[in-house]
């Protein structure tokens, strides 16, 4: 075994949370060691954002050239095969543009399984055996795995986590998708819009519970009209993998079990925190469950090690985990650095799109709050209109004294790009009314966003309400 190397900072992981810690250490002129197991980007960049958005931007692609009036095509068809390697394509290209940051950052990356022998000793064994690294400051940025369900055998065929799904050969005739959250949703949008039967079975009254109801009311309404199958207050009880089909049986909120065959099944329940076999015992870091513990500083327990990102638990997002890498990074070089959470946007890649920042209305209401609340439908968009991606509207929630905006949620094909104002304007303590005074280019679906802010104040110009 070689003499233990030293470094300033070791991060174990290197998807969005880790690598960004590690760079972020660098600039602060740490000596930095980076460890993954796997490929560099983690699941974002190999297992989760990235491919996703990949083909779900040539699934709305078809879904668009199909359902136009304009476009005469016979026999347009999607070539499976050339999807998932444009998709393939851009995660290397990617995971690539992360080793050249490592690289040009002076950051010293080696591949295997870290784990804790100490307090500041870690041992990893890779592909060239096993080595041992001293360092007084590490950053855990581990992430997360799949959850599973007892009852529900994942075979990685007929019944498969996100991870198989981003590889299936075939569009699947029928797909049963289990859990309508995150996951759910954004592969039941791509599936339908490449041709598949999607139903999805979700065991609370609603999908994705934490987003504004009245939007997620919306995005229902536009996914059934698409021709999704939404079963709420539906339980999973137990799922067997057949030769070619799922068998699932599910009970209803009236208590009747219900038995769906499809060809395909998606378990999408959750994610948990990856923390196997990393020792954390013999560095004395405490959990809180099965996530570790850290304070507003992402130190853990143990003085000098810091934990970022889904394995720490709070939302699962990728961007959540580089700020959290940022902070943790800097805290580990003497700085005093938190994340402020409720500035942290939320998107969903459906059809349309989803994306918030900020508070509900229903937890304004539940703090208390008095608020006024605008709308702006895209229908009123000229833009929106002429793109033919008028579905959906922007909602914007504001404290009624000082006219604070407190909240701002989004319904729309691009929602996910336009929640980046909202962000800012958040971030800067916008109010109402400078948000309705702002002068947005036109003709653009920025200017639902002005007309929002201007509902609320009862002001908007391209609306009339008696
Ligand atoms: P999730 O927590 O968002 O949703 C899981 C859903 O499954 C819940 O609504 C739950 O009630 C339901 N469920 C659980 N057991 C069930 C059963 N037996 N029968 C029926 N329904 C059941 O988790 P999801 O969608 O797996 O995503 C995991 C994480 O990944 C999320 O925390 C999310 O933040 C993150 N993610 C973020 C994305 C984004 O930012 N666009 C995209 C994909 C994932």
């Amino acid at each position: 075994m070689d003499t233990q190397k030293s470094f300033d900072v070791t991060v174990i992981g290197g998807g969005p949370g880790g690598y960004v810690a590690a760079i972020r250490a660098a600039q602060l002129g740490a000596k930095v060691l980076l460890v993954e197991k796997d490929r560099l980007g983690g699941t974002c960049l190999n297992r989760g954002c990235i491919p996703t958005k990949a083909m779900l931007s040539d699934a709305k692609l078809y879904d668009r050239v199909e359902h136009s009036s304009v476009l005469k095509t016979s026999g347009l068809k999607v070539d499976m095969k050339q999807l998932l390697r444009r998709k393939n394509e851009v995660v290397k290209t990617l995971v690539s543009g992360v080793e050249f940051l490592l690289k040009k950052n002076g950051i010293s990356h080696v591949q295997g399984e870290a784990k804790f022998l100490d307090r500041m000793v870690i041992e990893v064994d890779g592909p060239k055996g096993k080595e041992q690294f001293r360092s007084p400051k590490v950053i855990i940025a581990t992430g997360s795995v799949s959850a599973r369900i007892p009852n529900v055998e994942v075979d990685g065929k007929v019944i498969l986590t996100s991870t198989e799904m981003l590889d299936l050969a075939e569009i699947p005739k029928d797909l049963l998708i289990i859990g309508g959250g995150y996951i759910g949703m954004e592969f039941a949008s791509l599936f339908n819009a490449l041709g598949s039967k999607v139903t999805v079975v979700e065991m609370l009254p609603g999908i994705i519970p934490t987003e504004d109801q009245e939007i997620v009311r919306g995005l229902v309404t536009l996914l059934k009209k698409r021709g999704i199958e939404i079963d709420t207050e539906t339980r999973v009880k137990e799922a067997r993998a057949g030769k070619n089909r799922a068998q699932v049986t599910v009970v209803t909120k009236e208590g009747k079990e219900i038995l769906f065959r499809a060809e395909k099944a998606l378990v999408a329940v959750g994610r948990s925190p990856y923390t196997e076999g990393l020792q954390l015992e013999k560095a004395g870091v405490a959990l809180n469950g099965k996530f570790v513990r850290v304070n507003e500083k992402m130190e853990t327990s143990i003085p000098g090690i810091y934990a970022i990102g889904d394995v720490t638990g709070r939302q699962m997002l990728a961007h959540k985990a580089s700020a959290e890498g940022i902070a943790a990074a800097e805290n580990a070089m003497g700085g005093k650095s938190t994340v402020d959470y409720s500035r942290i946007p939320n998107c969903i890649y459906t059809f349309p799109e989803v994306a918030s920042i900020g508070l509900t209305e229903k937890q304004a209401k539940e703090k208390r709050l008095q608020v006024n609340v605008g709308r702006f439908p895209f229908q009123s968009n000229g833009r929106a209109l002429a793109s033919g991606e008028s579905d959906g509207l922007i909602k914007v929630i504001a404290e009624k004294d000082l006219g604070q905006v407190i909240g701002i949620h989004i319904l729309s094909d691009h929602a996910t790009d336009l929640i980046g104002g909202p962000a800012l304007g958040l971030a800067l303590e916008v109010t109402v009314d400078e948000l309705g005074k702002t002068v947005q280019a036109h003709p653009t679906l920025n200017e639902a966003l002005s007309e929002a802010a201007l509902d609320a104040l009862k002001e908007a110009i391209h609306l009339y309400k008696k």
